[in-house]
Protein backbone atom coordinates (compact mmCIF):
# COMPACT_ATOMS: atom_id res chain seq x y z
CA UNK A 1 0.00 0.00 0.00
CA UNK A 2 1.24 3.28 -1.13
CA UNK A 3 0.38 6.95 0.15
CA UNK A 4 0.30 10.24 -2.08
CA UNK A 5 3.13 12.01 0.35
CA UNK A 6 6.39 12.96 -1.43
CA UNK A 7 9.77 13.72 0.84
CA UNK A 8 9.47 17.20 -0.82
CA UNK A 9 5.86 17.85 0.76
CA UNK A 10 6.92 16.64 4.15
CA UNK A 11 9.84 18.95 3.96
CA UNK A 12 7.51 22.16 3.31
CA UNK A 13 5.41 21.27 5.60
CA UNK A 14 7.78 20.38 8.57
CA UNK A 15 9.23 24.02 8.08
CA UNK A 16 6.29 25.78 7.62
CA UNK A 17 4.91 24.22 10.89
CA UNK A 18 8.64 24.87 12.84
CA UNK A 19 7.90 28.51 11.20
CA UNK A 20 4.45 28.75 12.69
CA UNK A 21 4.82 27.13 16.52
CA UNK A 22 7.79 29.99 16.76
CA UNK A 23 4.19 32.12 16.77
CA UNK A 24 2.12 30.36 18.77
CA UNK A 25 1.67 29.58 22.75
CA UNK A 26 -0.90 26.27 22.36
CA UNK A 27 -1.00 23.53 19.71
CA UNK A 28 -4.45 22.55 18.98
CA UNK A 29 -3.91 19.04 17.64
CA UNK A 30 -6.69 17.08 15.62
CA UNK A 31 -6.55 13.55 15.58
CA UNK A 32 -9.43 10.63 14.55
CA UNK A 33 -11.38 9.18 17.08
CA UNK A 34 -11.52 6.16 15.56
CA UNK A 35 -7.98 5.99 15.51
CA UNK A 36 -6.40 8.42 17.64
CA UNK A 37 -2.68 6.65 17.30
CA UNK A 38 -2.43 6.13 13.59
CA UNK A 39 -3.80 9.62 13.10
CA UNK A 40 -0.98 11.11 14.89
CA UNK A 41 1.88 11.87 13.81
CA UNK A 42 4.90 12.00 16.85
CA UNK A 43 7.01 14.04 15.13
CA UNK A 44 4.95 16.95 16.01
CA UNK A 45 5.93 16.38 19.95
CA UNK A 46 9.78 17.25 19.21
CA UNK A 47 8.50 20.37 17.11
CA UNK A 48 6.17 21.22 19.78
CA UNK A 49 8.59 21.52 22.35
CA UNK A 50 7.33 22.73 25.36
CA UNK A 51 4.54 24.47 24.02
CA UNK A 52 0.82 24.25 25.84
CA UNK A 53 -1.32 20.85 23.82
CA UNK A 54 -4.49 20.39 23.26
CA UNK A 55 -5.76 17.26 21.23
CA UNK A 56 -9.03 16.92 19.97
CA UNK A 57 -10.57 13.51 19.62
CA UNK A 58 -12.53 14.98 15.97
CA UNK A 59 -15.36 12.95 14.37
CA UNK A 60 -16.29 11.47 17.85
CA UNK A 61 -19.56 11.02 16.54
CA UNK A 62 -18.33 7.88 13.91
CA UNK A 63 -16.09 6.30 16.65
CA UNK A 64 -17.22 4.11 19.62
CA UNK A 65 -17.67 5.87 23.01
CA UNK A 66 -16.01 3.47 25.37
CA UNK A 67 -12.70 3.97 23.36
CA UNK A 68 -13.19 7.35 23.24
CA UNK A 69 -13.34 8.13 26.85
CA UNK A 70 -10.44 5.60 27.18
CA UNK A 71 -8.42 7.67 24.69
CA UNK A 72 -9.28 10.86 26.25
CA UNK A 73 -7.79 9.29 29.49
CA UNK A 74 -4.78 7.48 27.76
CA UNK A 75 -3.88 10.88 26.69
CA UNK A 76 -4.20 12.76 29.36
CA UNK A 77 -1.96 11.03 31.55
CA UNK A 78 0.65 11.66 28.68
CA UNK A 79 0.09 15.29 29.71
CA UNK A 80 -2.01 16.67 26.83
CA UNK A 81 -5.32 18.62 27.60
CA UNK A 82 -7.55 16.39 25.76
CA UNK A 83 -11.72 17.09 24.48
CA UNK A 84 -14.23 15.30 22.04
CA UNK A 85 -15.53 17.36 19.42
CA UNK A 86 -17.84 16.89 15.99
CA UNK A 87 -16.44 19.40 14.06
CA UNK A 88 -19.05 18.63 11.27
CA UNK A 89 -22.52 19.53 13.46
CA UNK A 90 -20.49 21.59 16.05
CA UNK A 91 -20.90 19.43 18.65
CA UNK A 92 -17.84 19.79 21.57
CA UNK A 93 -16.75 22.69 19.69
CA UNK A 94 -17.27 25.28 22.03
CA UNK A 95 -15.71 23.43 25.22
CA UNK A 96 -12.11 24.14 23.17
CA UNK A 97 -11.81 27.66 23.91
CA UNK A 98 -12.40 26.36 27.77
CA UNK A 99 -9.53 23.67 27.05
CA UNK A 100 -7.09 26.10 25.40
CA UNK A 101 -7.47 28.34 28.35
CA UNK A 102 -6.80 25.56 30.68
CA UNK A 103 -4.14 24.55 28.53
CA UNK A 104 -2.65 28.46 28.88
CA UNK A 105 -2.97 28.74 32.47
CA UNK A 106 0.52 28.32 33.57
CA UNK A 107 1.77 30.75 30.92
CA UNK A 108 -1.35 33.11 31.75
CA UNK A 109 0.49 33.30 35.11
CA UNK A 110 3.94 33.94 34.15
CA UNK A 111 2.86 36.99 31.96
CA UNK A 112 0.65 38.39 35.11
CA UNK A 113 3.31 38.12 37.27
CA UNK A 114 5.69 39.61 34.43
CA UNK A 115 3.04 42.41 34.71
CA UNK A 116 1.79 41.38 31.20
CA UNK A 117 -2.31 41.86 31.50
CA UNK A 118 -4.36 40.61 28.92
CA UNK A 119 -2.83 39.56 26.26
CA UNK A 120 -4.30 36.55 24.46
CA UNK A 121 -2.98 33.38 24.07
CA UNK A 122 -2.11 32.52 20.32
CA UNK A 123 -3.23 29.14 18.76
CA UNK A 124 -2.55 26.68 15.94
CA UNK A 125 -4.00 23.70 14.35
CA UNK A 126 -2.26 21.00 12.88
CA UNK A 127 -3.17 17.41 11.88
CA UNK A 128 -2.71 15.02 8.75
CA UNK A 129 -4.41 15.04 5.81
CA UNK A 130 -8.45 14.45 6.01
CA UNK A 131 -8.53 14.73 9.95
CA UNK A 132 -11.35 17.41 9.80
CA UNK A 133 -8.94 20.50 9.89
CA UNK A 134 -10.87 22.72 7.96
CA UNK A 135 -14.11 21.70 8.84
CA UNK A 136 -12.84 22.49 12.61
CA UNK A 137 -11.45 26.20 11.84
CA UNK A 138 -14.96 27.10 10.49
CA UNK A 139 -16.73 25.89 13.32
CA UNK A 140 -14.30 27.01 16.21
CA UNK A 141 -14.12 30.61 14.36
CA UNK A 142 -18.05 30.81 13.37
CA UNK A 143 -18.55 34.22 12.94
CA UNK A 144 -15.47 35.55 14.54
CA UNK A 145 -12.83 38.12 11.60
CA UNK A 146 -10.06 37.71 10.37
CA UNK A 147 -7.38 39.96 11.07
CA UNK A 148 -4.25 40.52 9.51
CA UNK A 149 -1.37 40.38 12.05
CA UNK A 150 0.89 43.35 11.93
CA UNK A 151 1.76 42.87 15.31
CA UNK A 152 5.56 42.91 16.35
CA UNK A 153 6.91 39.37 16.09
CA UNK A 154 3.96 38.38 13.65
CA UNK A 155 5.30 36.86 10.51
CA UNK A 156 3.86 39.53 7.19
CA UNK A 157 1.06 37.80 5.52
CA UNK A 158 -0.39 35.23 8.69
CA UNK A 159 -3.74 36.10 9.57
CA UNK A 160 -4.77 35.83 12.95
CA UNK A 161 -8.94 35.30 13.96
CA UNK A 162 -9.61 36.58 17.33
CA UNK A 163 -12.12 34.13 18.61
CA UNK A 164 -12.83 36.02 21.75
CA UNK A 165 -10.39 38.81 23.95
CA UNK A 166 -8.54 35.85 25.15
CA UNK A 167 -7.52 34.04 22.13
CA UNK A 168 -6.13 34.33 18.58
CA UNK A 169 -5.99 31.69 15.90
CA UNK A 170 -3.76 31.03 13.32
CA UNK A 171 -6.18 30.85 10.56
CA UNK A 172 -4.35 28.62 8.37
CA UNK A 173 -3.27 24.74 10.29
CA UNK A 174 -0.47 23.27 9.45
CA UNK A 175 -0.34 19.71 7.83
CA UNK A 176 1.39 16.49 9.60
CA UNK A 177 2.30 13.36 7.87
CA UNK A 178 1.32 10.33 8.35
CA UNK A 179 3.36 7.37 9.74
CA UNK A 180 2.90 6.00 6.30
CA UNK A 181 6.00 3.94 7.01
CA UNK A 182 4.25 1.88 9.65
CA UNK A 183 1.52 -0.94 7.45
CA UNK A 184 -0.67 -1.44 10.52
CA UNK A 185 -1.21 2.03 10.37
CA UNK A 186 -1.61 2.57 6.42
CA UNK A 187 -4.38 0.26 7.00
CA UNK A 188 -6.27 1.89 9.03
CA UNK A 189 -5.82 5.15 7.26
CA UNK A 190 -6.96 2.93 4.14
CA UNK A 191 -10.31 2.02 6.20
CA UNK A 192 -11.28 5.47 7.33
CA UNK A 193 -10.55 6.92 3.62
CA UNK A 194 -7.76 8.65 4.38
CA UNK A 195 -6.01 6.79 1.55
CA UNK A 196 -7.11 7.58 -2.61
CA UNK A 197 -8.61 4.46 -3.07
CA UNK A 198 -7.70 3.93 -6.42
CA UNK A 199 -4.09 2.93 -5.05
CA UNK A 200 -5.46 0.18 -2.57
CA UNK A 201 -6.86 -3.33 -3.23
CA UNK A 202 -10.80 -3.28 -1.72
CA UNK A 203 -11.27 -6.50 -1.51
CA UNK A 204 -7.68 -6.99 0.32
CA UNK A 205 -8.44 -4.20 2.78
CA UNK A 206 -12.54 -4.99 3.37
CA UNK A 207 -11.02 -8.71 4.31
CA UNK A 208 -8.71 -6.69 6.87
CA UNK A 209 -11.88 -5.04 7.96
CA UNK A 210 -13.90 -8.36 8.54
CA UNK A 211 -11.13 -10.03 10.45
CA UNK A 212 -10.86 -6.91 12.91
CA UNK A 213 -14.55 -6.85 13.17
CA UNK A 214 -15.09 -10.30 13.54
CA UNK A 215 -12.74 -9.61 16.66
CA UNK A 216 -14.20 -6.88 18.40
CA UNK A 217 -17.42 -5.68 16.57
CA UNK A 218 -18.72 -9.36 15.85
CA UNK A 219 -22.54 -9.04 16.22
CA UNK A 220 -22.28 -5.41 14.03
CA UNK A 221 -21.06 -7.24 11.02
CA UNK A 222 -23.66 -10.68 11.89
CA UNK A 223 -26.24 -8.29 12.28
CA UNK A 224 -25.75 -5.77 9.59
CA UNK A 225 -25.25 -8.69 6.59
CA UNK A 226 -27.91 -11.60 8.22
CA UNK A 227 -24.97 -13.69 8.73
CA UNK A 228 -26.15 -16.74 11.02
CA UNK A 229 -23.44 -17.51 12.59
CA UNK A 230 -19.81 -15.88 12.29
CA UNK A 231 -16.49 -17.03 14.29
CA UNK A 232 -13.74 -14.90 15.78
CA UNK A 233 -12.16 -15.19 12.63
CA UNK A 234 -7.86 -15.89 12.18
CA UNK A 235 -6.94 -15.79 9.24
CA UNK A 236 -7.66 -13.25 5.82
CA UNK A 237 -8.44 -16.41 3.73
CA UNK A 238 -11.69 -17.47 6.08
CA UNK A 239 -12.17 -13.52 5.91
CA UNK A 240 -12.11 -13.64 2.45
CA UNK A 241 -14.71 -16.69 2.91
CA UNK A 242 -17.22 -13.93 5.06
CA UNK A 243 -16.62 -11.81 2.51
CA UNK A 244 -18.28 -14.56 -0.03
CA UNK A 245 -21.51 -15.21 2.06
CA UNK A 246 -21.95 -11.25 2.16
CA UNK A 247 -21.78 -11.55 -1.16
CA UNK A 248 -24.52 -14.45 -1.47
CA UNK A 249 -26.65 -12.33 1.50
CA UNK A 250 -26.51 -9.46 -1.12
CA UNK A 251 -27.25 -11.14 -4.17
CA UNK A 252 -24.08 -9.89 -5.86
CA UNK A 253 -23.43 -13.04 -8.11
CA UNK A 254 -20.96 -12.62 -11.41
CA UNK A 255 -22.44 -13.90 -14.64
CA UNK A 256 -21.86 -17.75 -13.82
CA UNK A 257 -23.63 -17.47 -10.49
CA UNK A 258 -19.95 -17.50 -8.47
CA UNK A 259 -20.44 -14.72 -5.71
CA UNK A 260 -19.04 -10.73 -6.62
CA UNK A 261 -16.23 -10.74 -3.53
CA UNK A 262 -15.36 -7.15 -5.30
CA UNK A 263 -18.76 -5.72 -4.73
CA UNK A 264 -19.56 -7.32 -1.22
CA UNK A 265 -15.80 -5.85 -0.28
CA UNK A 266 -17.05 -2.23 -1.75
CA UNK A 267 -20.53 -2.60 0.22
CA UNK A 268 -18.75 -3.74 3.54
CA UNK A 269 -15.87 -0.50 3.18
CA UNK A 270 -18.67 1.74 2.39
CA UNK A 271 -20.96 0.54 4.98
CA UNK A 272 -18.29 0.90 7.45
CA UNK A 273 -16.95 4.78 6.51
CA UNK A 274 -20.73 5.45 6.91
CA UNK A 275 -21.41 4.41 10.27
CA UNK A 276 -23.96 1.66 9.19
CA UNK A 277 -22.11 -0.83 10.77
CA UNK A 278 -22.23 1.08 13.86
CA UNK A 279 -19.79 3.53 15.79
CA UNK A 280 -16.22 1.52 15.85
CA UNK A 281 -12.97 2.57 17.04
CA UNK A 282 -10.10 0.39 15.01
CA UNK A 283 -7.50 0.74 17.68
CA UNK A 284 -7.07 0.96 21.35
CA UNK A 285 -5.03 1.83 23.87
CA UNK A 286 -2.84 -1.24 25.54
CA UNK A 287 -4.75 -1.95 28.77
CA UNK A 288 -7.94 -2.13 26.42
CA UNK A 289 -7.54 -4.85 24.38
CA UNK A 290 -9.18 -7.40 26.97
CA UNK A 291 -13.09 -5.52 26.07
CA UNK A 292 -12.68 -7.57 23.31
CA UNK A 293 -16.66 -9.06 22.93
P1 LIG B 1 -8.73 18.50 6.58
O1 LIG B 1 -8.89 19.98 6.52
O2 LIG B 1 -8.04 18.05 7.83
O3 LIG B 1 -8.08 17.90 5.37
O4 LIG B 1 -10.19 17.84 6.69
P2 LIG B 1 -11.61 18.46 6.27
O5 LIG B 1 -11.99 19.56 7.21
O6 LIG B 1 -11.63 18.73 4.83
O7 LIG B 1 -12.56 17.23 6.61
C1 LIG B 1 -12.47 15.99 5.93
C2 LIG B 1 -13.81 15.29 5.95
O8 LIG B 1 -14.15 14.95 7.30
C3 LIG B 1 -15.00 16.14 5.46
O9 LIG B 1 -15.92 15.26 4.84
C4 LIG B 1 -15.61 16.65 6.73
O10 LIG B 1 -16.98 17.00 6.60
C5 LIG B 1 -15.46 15.44 7.62
N1 LIG B 1 -15.48 15.77 9.05
C6 LIG B 1 -14.71 16.68 9.70
N2 LIG B 1 -14.96 16.66 11.01
C7 LIG B 1 -15.92 15.72 11.21
C8 LIG B 1 -16.59 15.21 12.38
O11 LIG B 1 -16.32 15.61 13.52
N3 LIG B 1 -17.49 14.21 12.17
C9 LIG B 1 -17.77 13.72 10.94
N4 LIG B 1 -18.67 12.75 10.85
N5 LIG B 1 -17.16 14.17 9.82
C10 LIG B 1 -16.26 15.15 9.97
P3 LIG B 1 -16.06 15.12 3.29
O12 LIG B 1 -17.01 14.01 3.08
O13 LIG B 1 -14.70 15.04 2.68
O14 LIG B 1 -16.66 16.48 2.87
P4 LIG B 1 -18.16 17.00 3.09
O15 LIG B 1 -19.02 16.01 2.39
O16 LIG B 1 -18.46 17.08 4.54
O17 LIG B 1 -18.12 18.34 2.43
Amino acid sequence: MNLQWYPGHMAKAKRMMQENIKLVDVIIELVDARIPLSSKNPDIDSLAGNKSRVILLNKYDMADMRYTNAWKAYFETKGYYVTLVNSRNGNGVKQVKDVVNKACEAKIERDRKRGILNRPVRAMVVGIPNVGKSTFINSFVGKATAKTGNKPGVTKGKQWIRLNKNIELLDTPGILWPKFEDQAVGLRLAMIGSINDNIINTTELACELILFLSNYYKDSLKDRYGLETLEVLENLESAEHVLKQIAIKRASLLKGGEPDIDKAANYVIDDFRNVRLGNITLEFPESLEELKE
